[in-house]
């Protein structure tokens, strides 16, 4: 099976189990930057139920790049209490800031320029790349990170082994749908490649999966102990 073919799978998968988020725009909807950079932040230590309704609640008080910049950040970190890790909230604020001052409150399409960016590290630049812009980009997070682990059999354990899952990921990423693709690739590992109990049986990949071959999906990927 072709990289080709098994991203052609992984989207027909994709259009017919897409979760339907706050955050993502429906089918042939254009992306807004704002409300993915603005989830992909609130996502990153915190799950998608419980994030959901701070997302809501952020974007109906601040529907534009603009309002969040204009807002003090008492009340921005007071919208915030629940979510933890302040840091970024007052990162949140200050790239809001950023984008407006310096960027005419239009977010950057290039990863390098996102990464200058307040709060915006490797996974998310890539993520709003790929999903804010339509333009290719390797998104991995830890649901990412399973799934090539167990299609690669890669048994070496993290975190060492990250640079070489990084590099299966962006072999497989195609040109076509970055954004979609990345999401799938979220929505696999969150509800298919499940760190217990994977359901192969659903999976648009399970043909091709080299851990299902040798049963050890499920002990995948390795952590080295701590
Ligand atoms: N986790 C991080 N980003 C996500 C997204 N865009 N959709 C679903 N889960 C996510």
């Amino acid at each position: 099976q072709t990289s080709e073919q098994a991203a052609a799978r992984l989207l027909s998968w994709y259009d017919r189990n897409r979760r339907d988020l706050p955050w993502r725009a429906k089918p042939g909807e254009v992306a807004d930057p704002y409300r993915v950079w603005l989830s992909e932040i609130m996502l990153q230590q915190t799950t998608v139920p419980a994030a959901a309704p701070y997302f809501r609640a952020f974007t109906e008080r601040w529907p534009t790049v603009h309002a969040l910049a204009a807002a003090p950040l008492d009340d921005l970190l007071v919208a915030w209490a629940g979510l933890g890790y302040y840091a970024r909230a007052r990162n949140l604020h200050a790239c809001a800031r950023t984008v407006v001052d310096r960027h005419g409150g239009r977010f950057p399409d290039e990863e390098t320029a996102l990464l200058a960016l307040p709060g915006i590290g490797a996974y998310t630049a890539a993520a709003i790349t790929a999903i804010a812009f339509g333009r290719k980009a390797t998104v991995v997070d830890g649901n990412v990170e399973r799934v090539i682990a167990r299609m690669f059999a890669v048994t070496d354990p993290l975190p060492a082994v990250k640079p070489t899952l990084r590099r299966l990921a962006a072999t497989r990423t195609p040109d076509q749908r970055p954004g979609d693709y990345a999401q799938a690739m979220m929505d696999l590992g969150a509800t298919v490649c499940t760190p217990r109990k994977p359901k192969c049986m659903l999976c648009p990949w399970s043909d091709g999966c080299a851990a299902r071959a040798s049963g050890i999906a499920e002990t995948l990927p390795r952590k080295l102990a701590k």
